[in-house]
């Protein structure tokens, strides 16, 4: 038969190497003499979201463009990215993040910067709404990745994430006795 597969989606991933030490140390003053915000985080801390325009986190800004332009080239975008927004994200033990999309964005994504074992993978969720209204009964056996309706992401220090903006995502519990630290943010396309 003939077969052929439209409509993917493609969360990309990137493993660069940046002072995530200094990042850490940036963050968690930053959260002491800040309350930040509450949305998507329970128990955790959420920053303000211009942290993109902070001089010390210039390098990892850098490297998102260099990435988004990567990802440009791959799904045949015209003009430019601009990063709308960035925020740090800091789960201590017991703390999560509820499923959510990235409305009025293109590309969305995370960086991590301090991730202990067990402190919390990243949950995506088949994005195709017509999809969850049937749940087939299959075979027994590992499925093959396209049929997946939920996959849990380990997140490794130092690796960019990014995905459309419309991938529904969750962060799960931070089950480690130690602090979960990322990076957060959107990018949109000029004149857009
Ligand atoms: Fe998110």
């Amino acid at each position: 038969m003939i077969k052929e597969q439209f409509f993917p989606t493609t969360i990309y991933g990137k493993d660069i190497k940046l002072d995530n030490e200094l990042f850490e140390k940036e963050i968690i003053e930053w959260s002491k003499k800040d309350p930040g915000i509450t949305k998507t985080n329970r128990e955790g801390w959420h920053s303000t979201t211009e942290m993109h325009k902070m001089p010390v986190f210039k390098p990892l800004v850098d490297e998102l463009f260099k990435m988004q332009f990567e990802i440009y080239e791959e799904e045949c975008l015209d003009r430019e990215p601009i990063l709308g927004n960035m925020w740090a994200n800091v789960n201590p033990p017991g703390s999560y993040n509820l499923s959510h999309v990235h409305a009025n964005s293109l590309f969305s994504g995370v960086y991590y910067v301090k991730v202990p074992k067990n402190s919390g993978s990243l949950i995506c969720n088949e994005p195709r709404p017509g999809v969850q209204l049937n749940m087939p009964i299959r075979k027994k056996g590992e499925l093959p990745k396209h049929l997946w309706r939920e996959v849990h992401l380990e997140p490794v220090k130092g690796r960019i994430l990014m995905f459309p903006y419309y991938l529904w995502h969750s962060v799960d519990l931070n089950k480690s006795n130690d602090t979960r630290i990322s990076v957060s943010f959107n990018f949109i396309q000029k004149g857009f």
